[in-house]
């Protein structure tokens, strides 16, 4: 299988296509770009490839990789670290490899929760309209100190790693939780505790799993009231950790003192999108957005030149393997 790989590349953005250009030296792989979502609605637009290449938003499920195949596509690469809106299960059965790019910046993400953090607690989003106004007052500005607060990591992977080692730098105590706990981390001071533990002794958490079955909802109505009262809840994951329903009922009690999220449950039909000329019809977004505690962004974490590079060479390396047909460890199965 040496011939030229002719790859539709799908949820593309103009820095995508800048980066991924720049990047593609190999007359052999040729790309062509789509700005629309990877669904069921868009999958007709495939035909005469031998590839798509997808971001966290398209739809990969039975029915569209039945569509890929049909088509004549042998392989998905993925974009992206994670691959919750793949059914592998399906691609396996089908018979289409799956790539993904598990590291390309784990720091990008832990940096940008760490961006939450402080905005939240010393709300430097407020301050700045209020200083661009000749408000120079402080009332409601009031921050903590991060040094000596109790921050509770669920996940200690790539990001989970990176993370943790930044709050260490912060002076926190770090607690962590998962279920393969990392001994470069233990080595540094952190300590491992049951997760029941971690949600009661934390100021912060900040949520670095994969999205799974068993992780879906972890954090819902019951795992929140073990929680302390007024704690920050982080998100930089995946939107469907956190049952966003059960988090607007816990702002409203207090519970939640301060949420940041760069990602959400329904984010699909939103993100990478420009809205602002639309009415949004997601009522629990919009409320979300009415309070003064909640800071959200559009899934940006990832998003910093590095991360961009890494994304886009390793991108291109996936498909140049899957060409030649060689193994590889960044193929999912
Ligand atoms: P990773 O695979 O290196 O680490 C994930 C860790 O989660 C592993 O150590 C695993 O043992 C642990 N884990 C699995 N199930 C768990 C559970 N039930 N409870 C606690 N921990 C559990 O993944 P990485 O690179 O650290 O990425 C983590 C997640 O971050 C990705 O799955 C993805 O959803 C998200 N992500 C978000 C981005 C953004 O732009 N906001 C960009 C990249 C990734």
């Amino acid at each position: 299988m040496n011939s030229p790989l002719n790859v539709a590349v799908f949820s593309s953005k103009p820095y995508d296509k800048r980066t991924l250009l720049k990047h593609d030296n190999n007359p052999n792989i040729q790309l062509t770009f789509f700005e629309s979502r990877l669904s069921e609605e868009t999958v007709s637009l495939v035909s005469q490839f031998d590839a798509v290449s997808c971001f966290v938003n398209d739809q990969l499920n039975h029915k569209v990789i039945k569509a890929l195949k049909a088509a004549g596509v042998n392989a998905i690469a993925l974009r992206c670290a994670g691959y919750n809106n793949v059914d592998l299960n399906a691609a396996k059965e089908i018979g289409i490899k799956v790539y993904h790019v598990p590291d390309y910046s784990p720091t990008s993400v832990a940096e940008h929760a760490v961006a939450l953090i402080l905005t939240l607690n010393r709300k430097t989003h407020k301050a700045y309209q209020r200083v661009k106004e000749g408000n120079f007052a402080l009332e409601g500005l009031m921050g903590f100190n991060l040094a000596g607060k109790t921050v509770g990591c669920i996940g200690t992977g790539r990001i989970g790693l990176a993370f943790a080692k930044i709050m260490l730098g912060f002076g926190c105590n770090v607690l962590c939780y998962d279920p393969e706990p990392d001994p470069e981390l233990h080595s540094l001071g952190v300590s491992y505790v049951a997760l029941e533990e971690l949600y009661c002794q934390s100021d912060i958490i900040s949520l670095h799993c994969p999205l799974t079955k068993a992780t879906h909802h972890l954090i819902d109505t019951a795992s929140l009231q073990k929680m302390k009262d007024g704690v920050m809840l982080i998100n930089t994951s995946r939107g469907a950790l956190v049952n966003a329903q059960s988090a607007v009922k816990a702002l409203y009690d207090g519970k939640i003192g301060a949420l940041g999220l760069d990602v959400y449950e329904d984010e699909g039909s939103l993100f990478f999108e420009d809205m602002s000329e639309q009415i949004i019809l997601d009522s629990v977004f919009q409320l979300l957005l009415t309070f003064p505690n909640v800071i959200v962004t559009g899934h940006q974490g990832y998003f910093t030149d590095i991360a961009l590079d890494h994304i886009a060479e390793t991108t291109l390396e996936n498909l140049e393997t899957h060409r030649l047909n060689q193994p590889s460890e960044r193929q999912l199965f």
